[in-house]
């Protein structure tokens, strides 16, 4: 059975996007939340917390994220997701910024694996949460992971997902599939793929390279096209005939939500032109119209660039 992850991105996957996705096109078996942030030492911010809260989270499949180089954070963090009903932790092994990068966490700690291999024998022996680990191939080089891999091989994971990209890349430039396939052969943890999954063609492509990859994450392309996870899933993937309804309806729930959450106009038409930067994908007239959602000054305006993007008026 294919198992599909949605892959958190900071910014965008809270979890009025979860909600409001899950309502209106599901096809995800388990939503990675994104790294949780920290106020100071030991305290997790707010608007983290509230992220992961059950309350705010009741229709999901959900896993926490962090991000350390600290064996007494992680036990830190895991000992308050389990408080919250969380059985499972995923670790961020893959943040490409440098912000993060330089100070030796995300993909800036692959080069350390006797690091890694500390903080996991900590939290193995120190907690009974369910860690899994979310990572990229390095962050200078792409052999980086060729050490790490067998420092996993020493624990119990629930899965690891490789997203075959080194840090220095970001989010651009070509997945290393030669790498990941030999990671494949290295590895005898459940394996995620992740990474430019972007439509039903390019999953089918990656599967024809890897039959035997049951699992995948998607992040961006999710965004870009909700109706991407279960078209995969589906026999025969077809968009439904009033694709542009539901669509239209998701983005006015989301909407709504947002509007909720943000203090004046500006600040959620800012929020609702970032997604808009991956949404516009969907859609035939996207500079022309893009451009347009962009300039919009108040609500009105807004709404009215969206419609004529969305029934491509
Ligand atoms: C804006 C943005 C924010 C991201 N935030 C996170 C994060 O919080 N945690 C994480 O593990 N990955 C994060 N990622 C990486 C994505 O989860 C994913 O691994 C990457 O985009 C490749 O997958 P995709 O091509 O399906 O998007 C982020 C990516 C972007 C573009």
């Amino acid at each position: 059975m294919l198992t599909i992850h949605s892959s958190p991105l900071q910014g965008f996957t809270d979890f009025r996007f979860r909600n409001t996705f899950q309502r209106f096109f599901g096809g995800i078996d388990r939503y990675i939340a994104p790294y949780i942030q920290f106020k100071g030492k030991m305290e997790i911010k707010p608007a983290s917390e509230r992220d992961i809260l059950p309350e705010n989270n009741s229709s999901t499949d959900l896993i926490p994220q962090i991000i350390t180089k600290d064996a007494d954070e992680f036990i830190f963090v895991a000992k308050s997701v389990q408080k919250l009903g969380y059985t499972g932790l995923n670790w961020n092994l893959g943040c490409p910024y440098p912000m993060i990068a330089k100070r030796g966490m995300g993909a800036g700690l692959l080069s350390r694996p006797e690091k890694i291999n500390e903080i996991l024998n900590r939290i193995l022996a120190e907690t009974d949460i369910q860690v899994s680990v979310k990572m990229r191939l390095g962050y200078e080089s792409p052999q980086e992971i060729f050490h790490v891999l067998p420092v996993l091989e020493r624990y119990s994971l629930s899965n690891i997902t490789i997203h075959p990209r080194i840090g220095k890349q970001m989010y651009s430039g070509e997945v290393d599939l030669n790498t990941f396939e030999k990671c494949l052969a290295m590895s005898s943890h459940k394996v995620f793929y992740n990474g430019d999954i972007t439509s039903v063609g390019r999953f089918r492509e990656m599967k024809e390279r890897f039959p035997k990859i049951n699992h995948c994450m998607i992040g961006r392309g999710l965004i870009a096209d909700p109706f991407l996870p279960s078209m995969i899933k589906a026999d025969n993937p077809v968009y439904p005939e009033n694709r542009y309804e539901v669509f239209s309806s998701f983005h006015d729930a989301l909407f709504s939500s947002y509007e909720e959450a943000l203090s004046g106009q500006k600040h959620l038409l800012m929020k609702m032109y970032s997604f808009w930067v991956y949404f516009i994908q969907s859609f035939s007239e996207s500079p022309k119209g893009l451009k347009k959602i962009k300039k919009a000054q108040n609500l009105g305006a807004y709404r009215e660039a969206v419609r004529q993007v969305i029934y491509n008026l």
